[in-house]
């Protein structure tokens, strides 16, 4: 792996997910409604994209992109997932790499019309070192180029947690996370980290993701969720100090990078 800095919790979420990249290899291949908005979305071009599938997993989006597009390129930090890929897919097994999502320079500027981090792989990576991700995503896509990725939203928590029927759980998630209880302190939260099984996972507040977005260099389309419906996000600046009840557990975020 080509990173320089492992922080815990990614060092964490590799281990587990080298660990468990067998069960990886039997999951439904079944893509989300988000990832066929998007083969919607760029009818027509596919046999131009040169794509950078990031996170890849066990493959599930593989089977498909790698078909479609004009170049396929799938990396994971996880060397087990890589090599479960490879094995499913040994006719692009050059183009899987075993890389950190952290330091792409492996890839040259520009070199992407499509960049996907799918299923809220990003949410592994450590809070503050997101931006880093997002000026890597930003800097391997050509101008205008199209970036999809998922992460978890912080205003999901509050009711999921009232719900929690185990009061063993709910305390913990309490423990972990006292401000998201005080409304005073909860609207200047930016994310959460959560405990889920083996590893760690941060929640973010999906109005300000939206709105970094554009610090970040790129320009926000459309918000998901889960099911397909559109999430309205363009608040403006505020964010909507009142949403602490949305249902969408995660969020998928359909951007174009500026340069
Ligand atoms: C939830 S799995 C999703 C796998 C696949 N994309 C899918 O949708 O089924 C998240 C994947 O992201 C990878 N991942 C997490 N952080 C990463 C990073 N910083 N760089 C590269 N891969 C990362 C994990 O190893 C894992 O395989």
């Amino acid at each position: 792996v080509n990173s320089s800095v492992d922080q815990a919790m990614g060092v964490e979420s590799r281990r587990y997910y080298d660990a468990s990249a067998e069960r990886w290899r039997h999951r439904d291949p079944v893509l989300l409604p988000a990832e066929v908005m998007l083969l919607h979305k760029l009818k027509g071009q596919w046999p131009q994209i040169r794509m950078l599938d990031i996170g890849v997993g066990g493959g599930r989006t593989t089977a498909v992109f790698s078909a479609v597009t004009k170049s396929y390129e799938g990396i994971d930090y996880s060397s087990e997932m890589c090599n479960v890929v490879k094995e499913r897919f040994p006719d692009i097994a050059s183009s899987i790499q075993c890389v950190d999502a952290r330091d792409l320079s492996c890839f040259e500027d520009s070199s992407f019309d499509l960049v996907l981090f799918a299923y809220n792989g990003i949410d592994h990576v450590e809070y503050h070192e997101r931006p880093q991700v997002f000026k890597e995503m930003h800097r391997v896509l050509r101008d205008q180029g199209m970036l999809l990725f998922s992460t978890h939203c912080l205003r999901v928590l509050v009711p999921r947690i009232c719900r929690e029927i185990s009061l063993r759980k709910r305390l913990r998630y309490l423990r972990q996370n006292p401000d998201l209880f005080l409304k005073k302190r909860r609207k200047d939260l930016t994310h959460a980290v959560v405990r889920e099984g083996p590893v760690r996972v941060v929640y973010v507040d999906p109005f300000l993701q939206w709105r970094q977005l554009s610090t970040l260099g790129f320009e926000p389309l459309q918000a998901i969720d889960r099911r397909g419906n559109r999430v309205d996000l363009d608040t403006g600046d505020s964010g909507d100090d009142r949403k602490w009840d949305l249902r969408s557990w995660w969020v998928h975020y359909f951007c174009v990078a500026k340069k």
